[in-house]
């Protein structure tokens, strides 16, 4: 295996919780919000990957939107437009799992350049990272907007060797999305995925390199050897 030069990170899921939305939800639905927060997340990722394949592309705040119609609609929610603006502005304040801030700052003083890749759009992906306090750990943040259409599709992997000016072999890609793990592993990226709630892997002819329960294990797999302790 390469060393590892940068590492690059998934967003919804990975550093952030977006089940963290599940407390507004329950406000507007009491003992619901959980239900609420897992449905919408499965409808934003489909309707990512559905329009992809419709050669379309929309934002990700726009699916995000369309997605809680959605919910809306098939829980029997009758949701207001009003309050669905309410809960769709929760998604860009999304909190970190715990773990994510130390954790960034051990592997950025690695001297590794830490990056986004993600879904989200250039607005969305700024707003969660500005939001939580985070953004001067990342040298950059990619939005899929630059190439119109959504991982795992192997152009917008492209875009991180780009940013990077690195080789997929000499980046760790860490995602909590298992498809987006065998998305990255396809591609050819070293691949950890965090699975912090014992999920199950997908079948998509692909296995992650590393598999880490949280954040914070991840510096001692890419420590580069002049600095191992
Ligand atoms: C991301 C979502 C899809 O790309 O997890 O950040």
């Amino acid at each position: 295996m390469k060393q590892i030069k940068g590492i690059v990170f998934d967003l919804y899921g990975t550093l952030y919780d977006v089940h963290s939305v599940a407390e507004l939800c329950s406000q507007h639905a009491p003992g619901r919000g959980l239900e609420i927060s897992l449905l919408w997340r499965q409808k934003q990722l489909e309707y990512t990957w559905l329009r992809s394949l419709m050669g379309q592309y929309i934002s990700f705040e726009q699916g995000t939107g369309d997605a809680l119609v959605y919910v809306s609609n098939h829980l029997k929610l009758d949701l207001s437009a009003r309050t669905r603006a309410e809960l769709c502005d929760e998604y860009l304040k999304l909190k970190p799992y715990p773990e994510v801030p130390a954790a960034l700052e051990t592997l950025q003083a690695l001297g590794l350049p830490l990056a986004i890749l993600s879904n989200g759009s250039a607005h969305s992906i700024h707003s969660v990272v500005g939001n939580s306090g985070l953004e001067h750990r990342f040298a950059h943040l990619i939005s899929v907007d630059a190439v119109r259409i959504f991982k795992p599709h192997t152009t917008v992997y492209e875009l991180a060797e780009k940013h990077l000016g690195l080789h997929r072999s000499e980046i760790m890609f860490v995602s909590s999305n298992a498809w987006d793990a065998s998305g990255a592993h396809h591609f050819g990226f070293q691949v950890s995925w965090i699975n912090r709630s014992g999920n199950t892997f997908e079948e998509l002819g692909a296995r992650p390199d590393h598999v880490l329960s949280g954040l914070d294990e991840l510096p001692d797999i890419v420590r580069p050897a002049s600095t191992e302790q």
